[in-house]
């Protein structure tokens, strides 16, 4: 298969994550459906697409009419049913693995069996996800950055047993959707994320122990570095809970207290603070 057959995509999940990979799937001018659990998140998706290319029209990226088709291509559905017909497969829902291999065993069942099924995972293993099917040779990981629409990366993880010819037709695809892609081995953190939490570990102990403030390691990063965010602006964007659980599997993997949770992650977390999407993280956000 090669993109242009690619004629609708089924994206399942539409956090943070899936809402972008929609918009980003959408504006290559193909029916795009996101699957999610329940009515009040699959109004929150189209919300989401539209503020995001509401930015790009007032940048003069998009033109406000293709907004209007972007947006007439997505189908919102909490059916799973309804990614039946899909050419395409992308899977971006919590990162949690029963529910991801829920949802692998059940795509499955209702997709071609010759149909590409990706995760959008962060760090768990994409075997795990493939065995639970029967064409574990057509599951891959695809995974995006946050946010989609705008980081130009796309990760390819081919497990142990994906196909050659569907990591060719996951790249071919991704450079159809704008991206660069990069590959890496099915292990925990791919590239990005291995050499990412560490470093916002490192921040976050540096806080807590009063090395230096919130401020300060920000803008030493930004202003040293060249990093467009700080560690603590970043970590709100990704969310507290996501870092949490990456740190967990790279632990989990690795064994390394490089990877351990900071305890200041863990009890923000149970605070509710989560980032962005609960309106205060590091940092306190006007939106939730
Ligand atoms: N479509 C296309 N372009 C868009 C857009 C959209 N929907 N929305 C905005 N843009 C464009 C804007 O026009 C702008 O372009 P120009 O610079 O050419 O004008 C550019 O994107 C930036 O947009 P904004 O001005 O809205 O945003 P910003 O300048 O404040 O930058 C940011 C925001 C892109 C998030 C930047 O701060 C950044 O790059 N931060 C780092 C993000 C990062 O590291 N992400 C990876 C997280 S790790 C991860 O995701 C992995 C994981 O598994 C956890």
């Amino acid at each position: 298969m090669e993109p242009k057959d690619v004629r609708k995509v089924g994206i399942i999940g539409a956090g943070i994550m899936g809402s972008g990979i929609t918009e980003v799937v959408a504006r290559t001018g193909v029916e795009t459906v996101f699957v999610e659990t329940d009515e009040e998140r699959v109004a929150r998706g189209p919300a989401a697409i539209d503020r995001s290319m509401g930015r790009a029209v007032d940048r003069g990226k998009l033109e406000p009419g293709e907004r209007d088709d972007v947006l007439g291509r997505i189908t919102a559905t909490t059916d799973l049913e309804d990614v039946s017909d899909a050419d395409l497969v992308l899977e971006a829902a919590t990162e949690d693995m029963e529910t991801k291999l829920g949802l692998f065993r059940r795509l499955d069942e209702l997709t071609r069996p010759e149909v590409v099924l990706a995760s959008n995972t962060s760090s768990l293993p994409i075997v795990d996800l493939a065995m639970v099917t029967k064409r574990p040779e057509r599951v891959i990981g695809m995974h995006f950055f946050n946010p989609p629409p705008i980081m130009r990366l796309l990760e390819l993880v081919p497990s142990i047993r994906t196909a050659p010819d569907t990591v060719e037709f996951a790249r071919a695809y991704g450079e159809h959707l704008g991206k660069v892609t990069v590959v890496s081995k099915d292990r925990a953190g791919f590239i990005v994320n291995f050499l990412l939490q560490p470093y916002l570990n490192s921040a976050i102990e540096m806080l807590d122990e009063g090395f230096a403030t919130r401020d300060d390691i920000d803008n030493a990063v930004k202003l040293g570095l060249g990093h467009p965010m700080g560690p603590f602006e970043l970590l709100d964007l990704i969310g507290l809970d996501t870092a949490d659980y990456i740190s967990n599997v790279l632990f989990d993997e690795f064994k390394d207290p490089l990877y351990a949770s900071p305890t200041l992650l863990k009890r923000m977390i149970s605070a509710g603070y989560l980032g962005r999407k609960s309106g205060k993280g590091f940092y306190q956000h006007e939106e939730g």
